[in-house]
């Protein structure tokens, strides 16, 4: 296997759950709850395909705008898999982070993040990021406002993107090399802007429960096909990867 077309970080936003229980004449509930027992089936497939980090758009900082009754489920959903998944996640050396503005929610919840985050952080296979009440506007600000604090008497003007990247919710993993959009939308829908600047996107149709370790197959086929010049030139990527590889051009 050529490691180099492998994606060490994947990024997914899971949509779809409503349209998929739309489709069955269900509740949006079950749809979403199909979309939570997805996420076990992808994240061991993470796992087979040796993906190192994986990161899910589980709620967005806009989807409250949803009704209340459905906004219940999710968090009911999202504590119930902290509690439920934990075991797993141990047992198969997972390392669980969660991100997003966790400001309003209540001790209770911040209590259960922060143990299950605590009895998972020995896992060394795959680290599993679930964004919750996260939207890529607010960890721009928020980062710009941590790293003032960090530094009160220095100007912003001496900030730089470097400077930046720890203070951003996901450090300190890699920027997503892959991001996976189910659903049929072919947008961000405020997902890791800043962090997806040069990240492949990936959009398919398939509704989120539907998403299956075949379909992972074909985001991953579809990214091995990629040049990812970073503003270089063909010519330069080329003769990078044949240096990489031991090869020198005569
Ligand atoms: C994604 O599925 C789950 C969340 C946004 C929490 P949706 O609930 O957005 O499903 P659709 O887009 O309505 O089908
Ligand atoms: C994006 O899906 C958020 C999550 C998957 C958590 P949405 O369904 O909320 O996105 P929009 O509103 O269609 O852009
Ligand atoms: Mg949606």
């Amino acid at each position: 296997m050529n490691m180099t077309s492998l994606p060490k970080h994947i990024a997914i936003i899971m949509d779809g759950n409503g349209r998929w229980s739309k489709k069955r004449l269900m509740p949006r509930n079950v749809g979403h709850l199909m979309g939570a027992s997805n996420l076990r089936a992808i994240v061991r497939a993470c796992i087979e395909k040796h993906i190192l980090h994986l990161t899910v758009f589980a709620f967005s900082t806009e989807n409250w705008r949803r009704p209340p009754e459905e906004v219940a489920t999710l968090f009911d959903l999202f504590v119930r898999y902290l509690k439920s998944e934990i075991g797993e996640l141990q047992a198969q050396g997972i390392r669980l982070k969660v991100i997003g503005d966790h400001s309003a929610f209540p001790k209770e919840l911040h209590d259960q993040i922060d143990a299950a985050c605590a009895l998972t952080a020995q896992g060394q296979v795959l680290t599993l990021t679930v964004a919750i009440n996260y939207g890529g506007k607010w960890d721009i600000l928020q980062a710009m406002q941590a790293w003032q604090r960090a530094h009160p008497y220095e100007n912003l003007d001496q900030l730089s993107q470097e400077q930046l990247t720890p203070y951003l919710a996901t450090h300190p993993l890699p920027e997503p090399d892959l991001l996976i959009r189910t659903g049929g939308e072919s947008r961000l829908s405020n997902f890791l802007i800043w962090q997806s600047a040069y990240t492949e996107l990936y959009f398919t149709d398939l509704l989120w429960p539907d998403f299956d370790a075949k379909a992972l197959q074909m985001a991953l086929d579809s990214y091995a096909q990629r040049v990812r010049r970073f503003g270089k030139t063909d010519e330069q990527v080329q003769s990078l990867g044949a240096a990489k590889k031991g090869i020198t051009s005569t």
